[in-house]
């Protein structure tokens, strides 16, 4: 079963059009499965988190009943997305199973949303927040060993707890990262096939066909794997024992309950002069 449709060329040439469409049913069921996976997994064979804990009274008695952890502008661009993610994901997928309507406008409407959003992060999470605290660091790898040993019932030291960013959602960032400048390039070089009301002038002879032709792939097959990775996100997102960390994209704090079980002040320290519910830690990179 050949994952990308094919079409003849004006010139006889066998040139790609686009992926083909089952790939969505593809995403949809890995999600599901993962999420099923998952679910099962913790439910029957996870142990109870267990980390290293050692903060002094001093360190303690500064953290405050809220913790900042996200600036409204942080968690705007976060909703922003969000909302520009979705609409991307509907228009362009449900006339792909069958409910046909004009999508292409509220498409690309929604492409340029996101990429302006995008283009606003890595300016504001590169020069105003710091850069770091989103990618994984040594502690991370040594901590993701010692999990992975204890629960496969081996002997090994509690890890630390986490920075402002568990690994996970660390390896979750670099993910969605490539696969969403994968769609925000292609996309972008696609409005040129399409009429956009005079904000980009229609080229369609700017790329010849095979050209054009691994764009529309490489755009649908990252496309189709953001339908896996946005449904594993919100899946995530609604789990009860990550629901603190949800609420903190919403509110901007998280309790000082949450912080002190799954945060390490050494790694993550809270900004001692922000008053509580304004402002945001040191390390705001999202
Ligand atoms: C979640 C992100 C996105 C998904 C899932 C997605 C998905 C898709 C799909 C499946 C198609 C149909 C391609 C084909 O027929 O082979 C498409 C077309 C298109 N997309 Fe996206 N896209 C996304 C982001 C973007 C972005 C960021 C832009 C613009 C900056 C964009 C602009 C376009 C354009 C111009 C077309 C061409 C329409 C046409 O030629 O008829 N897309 N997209």
């Amino acid at each position: 079963m050949d994952f990308i449709t094919w079409a003849i060329s004006p010139w006889g040439r066998s040139v790609p059009i686009h992926i083909a469409w089952y790939l969505i049913w593809v995403a949809v069921i890995a999600g599901l499965l993962f999420m099923i996976v998952h679910a099962l997994y913790v439910a029957i064979f996870a142990a109870p988190k267990k980390f290293t804990k050692n903060d002094s009274p001093a360190v303690l008695a500064a953290v405050p009943e809220r913790v900042p952890r996200h600036s409204l502008v942080a968690r705007a661009f976060h909703w922003l997305m969000a909302i520009s993610m979705f609409a991307l994901l509907i228009t362009a997928f449900l006339p792909k199973v069958g409910i046909k309507f004009d999508w292409v406008t509220y498409h690309w409407i929604a492409g340029l949303v996101l990429t302006a959003s995008i283009i606003f992060h890595i300016i504001h999470a590169s020069f105003f927040l710091d850069f770091w605290s989103i990618w994984p660091d040594k502690i991370d790898l040594r901590d993701a060993k010692r999990r992975l040993l204890r629960s496969i019932g081996k002997e090994a030291p509690p890890p630390d707890r986490f920075a402002k960013y568990p690994l996970e959602n660390k390896l979750y960032h670099a993910v969605i990262l490539l696969s969403g400048l994968a769609v925000i390039v292609t996309g972008v070089f696609m409005m040129k096939r399409v009429n956009t009301a005079g904000i980009f002038t229609r080229n369609p002879y700017l790329f010849g066909d095979m050209t054009w032709g691994m764009m529309y792939v490489l755009h649908g097959l990252a496309g189709v794997g953001l339908i896996a990775l946005i449904m594993v996100h919100v899946y995530f997102g609604i789990r009860p024992e990550k629901l603190p960390i949800t609420k903190s994209m919403i509110f901007g704090y998280m309790s000082r309950d949450f912080y002190l079980e799954e945060h390490d002040p050494k790694r993550w320290a809270v900004e001692e002069s922000s008053p509580p519910q304004k402002g945001y830690a040191p390390s705001d990179a999202d």
